[in-house]
């Protein structure tokens, strides 16, 4: 299929050009950047709100524009999900205590061009089962990444992810996904964190997307709260999640959301 912008797969999935890789990486940048920044904001006696203000700020003064305010209704520069919150928290008066694990989730628009990545903090002392759950959760990322080149399938990540977490007797949270983005914020396909190997769309040279896995201590099944947004884990487990934007290159890919102060996981730097 042919259409003003280029080429678009049967599976309904846009092809980008080679120049539009620069956009990407400069959308992706300024939401790492922003993800960087605000680790040194989060402590036991912050609250949420506090932290999504910064992050507001942020994406301003680095003249990008949010793509979550006004999105569905969303009022926010950031999702803040929190212990057994598994995505979609919305930040407000919650104050941090010390041990609990969050999820801040930022995308912005640079140029028209879609910047999405999340990653997890940690206020005051870490737990050894949190400790566990963060690292399986940000290793399963980058081994969905690993299966990222032309030739494999979206069903090749979401194995891969499956298998990794499921070996360290987590669970992998269904009623979520990944997404193709670009131009656009949600756009096909959805991008499942577990599946069979050879299902699903086959990758191809130009494609944009997430990878971002919602992983539990507990069972996978979530439920979203009355506010129509926060999704719980329903047997109120721990929760955890890392997204990078990606695209496809003619070996592998690119990661346009890498952190350039090297602060993705919460025990580096
Ligand atoms: N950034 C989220 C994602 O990874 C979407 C957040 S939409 C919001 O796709 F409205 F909840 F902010
Ligand atoms: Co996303
Ligand atoms: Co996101």
């Amino acid at each position: 299929m042919e259409d003003a912008r280029g080429r678009v797969t049967k599976d309904g999935i846009r092809i980008y050009e080679q120049a539009d890789f620069e956009g990407m990486h400069a959308a992706g940048l300024a939401a790492a950047r922003i993800l960087d920044e605000v680790a040194d904001l989060v402590a036991p006696g912050v609250t949420t709100g506090v932290l999504d203000d910064f992050i507001r700020g942020r994406v301003n003064e680095l003249g990008t524009v949010s793509a979550t305010i006004g999105y569905r209704g969303y009022k926010h520069a950031s999702c803040i999900s929190v212990n057994h919150v598994v995505c979609h928290g919305i930040p407000g008066d919650k104050v941090l205590k010390d041990g609990d694990i969050l999820n801040i989730d930022v995308t912005v628009i640079l140029d028209g061009w879609y910047g999405d990545s999340s990653r997890m903090y940690v206020a005051g002392n870490l737990s050894r089962k949190a400790e566990r759950l963060i690292q399986v959760t940000h290793d399963s990322l980058m081994i969905g990444i690993e299966q990222v080149r032309p030739g494999n399938t979206f069903g090749d990540i979401g194995h891969a992810i499956q298998a990794f977490v499921e070996g360290h007797r987590m669970s992998v949270v269904r009623d979520f996904c990944g997404h193709g983005l670009g131009r656009v914020f949600h756009a096909p396909p959805n991008v499942l964190h577990y599946g069979r190997k050879g299902s699903g769309p086959v990758l191809e040279e130009g494609m944009f997307f997430t990878i971002e896995p919602m992983v539990n201590l507990g069972r996978p099944e979530t439920k979203v709260l009355a506010d129509d947004w926060t999704a719980v884990t329903r047997d109120k487990s721990l929760s955890a999640q890392f997204e990078h934007s990606v695209g496809v290159t003619a070996d592998g890919c690119e990661i346009f959301t890498l952190s350039p102060a090297n602060r993705f996981h919460p025990t580096w730097a």
